[in-house]
């Protein structure tokens, strides 16, 4: 089984797809070892306790270097034999030292389909913003591997989702989780680790 991080920022709605594919034994070949929040009051570390992952808190700090910072990760990722990196709304970019220790080992969740509304700038409930002031009439999410550039690197699994007439933000939003995030992201990370297996 590969050993598995996930990463966390807030209420961890993705967290908790992969837990429960996981208690569903959706995913035999990855073992969910850690979760990483970048602030401590993520609702996600509940979630993760409440499934008996080990949690830690890691934050970035303004004074920091980010060098220092990637450091202080992958020590804490290496001391618990991490192989791959889920982020599943992880809202830190990560170091380049971080990126570089885990080529195509880190998965990351988008919420519409890249290349629309995606790169800097684009995070929570202002890419569905976005997508609805241009109209489109389909968006839905993407897991991608992560490279240097933001929401850059190669597409691993996508699916589509119906925009509304009378969608607000916040109702898009919980549409691409219920139909399109929270189904895509256990199925990529089991893909990914079957993978890793059989390398
Ligand atoms: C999700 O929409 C994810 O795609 C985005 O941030 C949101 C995180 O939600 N990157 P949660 O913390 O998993 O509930």
């Amino acid at each position: 089984m590969v050993k598995t991080a996930v990463l966390v920022s807030g209420g961890g709605t993705n967290l908790q797809a992969i837990l429960d594919a996981k208690a569903a034994g959706k995913l035999p070949h990855a073992e969910i070892s850690l979760v990483v929040a970048s602030r401590p009051d993520a609702y996600a570390l509940v979630r993760a306790e409440k499934a008996g992952v080990l949690c830690a808190v890691l934050r970035k700090g303004k004074e920091k270097p980010i060098e220092q910072y990637g450091r202080e990760l992958l020590e804490l990722l290496h001391s618990h034999g991490i192989e791959l990196v889920v982020l599943a709304g992880f809202l830190t970019i990560l170091p380049e030292n971080v990126i570089q220790a885990y080529p195509k080992r880190i998965l990351n969740i988008h919420p519409s389909l890249i290349p629309s509304f995606c790169g800097a700038g684009f995070y929570g409930l202002k890419v569905h913003e976005a997508a609805l002031a241009k109209g489109v009439k389909v968006t839905g999410a993407t897991v991608h591997f992560v490279n240097e550039i933001p929401d850059g690197g190669e597409i691993i699994a996508q699916k589509a989702v119906e925009v509304l007439p009378e969608d607000t933000p916040e109702v898009l939003q919980k549409r691409v989780m219920e139909q399109a995030e929270w189904i895509l992201l256990p199925q990529a990370v089991e893909d990914v680790a079957r993978s890793l297996c059989q390398q």
